[in-house]
């Protein structure tokens, strides 16, 4: 027997739980410490009323003989996969409800999705960029590449960062609206990708959690607003952020009939793989993400989106007072410039002990994102106001 060894290749602990321990002992070192937790991108506003009320029918559909369910479509129910196309259709996308895979998330989707692709195939990351897409490729020991992301080119390195490398590009992750940063590409610049991608017969793996969070109309939340797309992306998203479902668990996987590789169908593949290693999102969950899709919960949710936003106005205007450099905007997000000098850890550290918040270093989201913090607008009015104050007190 032996084990992975590319676990080895880690490190110790995955971002976010480094981040909740030190947040654990900090509290039990100060007893009457009141955290703010700005850290992790948490929702905290309760569901929609739609999804919620979706989810208590389906609860009572499993109390009676005739309409109760057992094991679901591993790909996910018919209703789900077509309140999803409908959404697309808001966007403007044409999908296929076949194209559509329901999973439990797009952290789980991220990483399984990587079955379907042989161990041996580079990898291009972005840098800064949420963790798990690293984490998941070591795990399967791929070679790994960065694309650099920095104030120059406004964290979204583009292909000639790859070119630049001369490295032959397999899997390219994105993130747009990025997290950390909230960096977005606009269309050109996701039309140069797709092209890129077409062109170097790569995949691209796009996630698109944080599109909700897009409020200027010119900007494209899906990469399937792109021309050719279905040729070379598959996208992954979630309900996380959309439905505040961080508790609930839904999202899913689109990849079109036009993703063919070498006569292969990628579809096809993630069906296969789907099939055989998931039972599906339970049917009480669907239900309530159908519901919460649907044009009234969409309402419901975008209630919720705007709350989120205006956290973030608040944090950016106290930081502009501050004269702290950060971006906003598309984003439940706030990325900033450490002050003082200070490294990613250090800046985590003084907020903490001084100020009783919780953040994100930005060196966790990789090597550049040293120097820069992250401040999450999930939480509510009241404890943003609160953790406000206390930043300018500290700074
Ligand atoms: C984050 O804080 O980056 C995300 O909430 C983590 C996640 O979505 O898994």
């Amino acid at each position: 027997m032996k084990l992975n060894q590319n676990y080895a290749n880690l490190k110790d602990s995955y971002l976010f739980s480094t981040i909740a321990k030190k947040a654990a002992a900090h509290i039990e070192a100060n007893s009457n410490a009141e955290v703010i937790r700005l850290g992790i991108g948490d929702v905290t506003r309760p569901l929609p009323a739609a999804a919620i009320e979706a989810m208590q029918g389906a609860v009572t559909d499993m109390s009676q003989a005739a309409t109760f369910k057992g094991y679901g479509p591993e790909q996910g129910y018919p209703f789900l996969r077509e309140a999803i196309r409908d959404y697309y259709a808001t966007k403007g996308v044409t999908l296929d409800a076949n194209e559509i895979f329901v999973g439990d998330g797009a952290k789980s989707d991220i990483g399984n999705i990587l079955d379907i692709f042989a161990k041996d195939n580079n990898v291009i990351i972005p840098d800064p960029v949420y963790p798990a897409y690293l984490d998941a490729n070591v795990m399967d020991g791929r070679p790994i590449y960065y694309i650099q992301g920095n104030e120059e080119n406004g964290f979204l390195p583009m292909p000639g960062a790859i070119e630049a490398q001369n490295i032959k590009p397999h899997i390219i992750y994105m993130c747009s609206p990025n997290n950390p940063t909230g960096a977005t590409y606009n269309k050109e610049q996701l039309k140069a990708w797709v092209d890129y991608a077409l062109a170097n017969k790569a995949v691209i793996l796009f996630d698109a959690a944080y599109e909700c969070f897009i409020t200027n109309d010119s900007l494209p939340t899906s990469i399937f607003e792109i021309e050719g797309a279905t040729k070379c992306a598959i996208e992954i998203c979630s309900l996380s952020k959309v439905a505040g479902f961080t508790g609930v668990r839904c999202g899913y996987t689109i990849i079109s009939k036009e993703l063919v590789v070498d006569g292969t169908s990628l579809a096809a593949m993630w069906l296969r793989r789907q099939t055989t290693k998931f039972n599906g999102v339970s049917y009480i969950v669907q239900k309530g993400a159908a519901a919460a899709l649907s044009p009234e919960g969409l309402k419901q949710c975008r209630e919720n989106v705007e709350y989120y936003l205006e956290n973030a106005k608040l944090i950016s205007k106290t930081l502009t007072e501050l004269g702290i450099w950060h971006t906003s905007g598309n984003a439940p997000y706030i990325w900033l410039k450490c002050p003082q000098g200070l490294s990613s850890w250090e800046f985590f550290d003084k907020l903490l002990a001084e100020a009783n918040i919780v953040g994100t270093p930005g060196a966790g989201f990789g090597s550049c994102g040293e120097g820069f913090f992250r401040l999450s607008a999930f939480n509510t009015r009241e404890n943003v106001e609160k953790a406000m104050e206390r930043i300018r007190k500290v700074f």
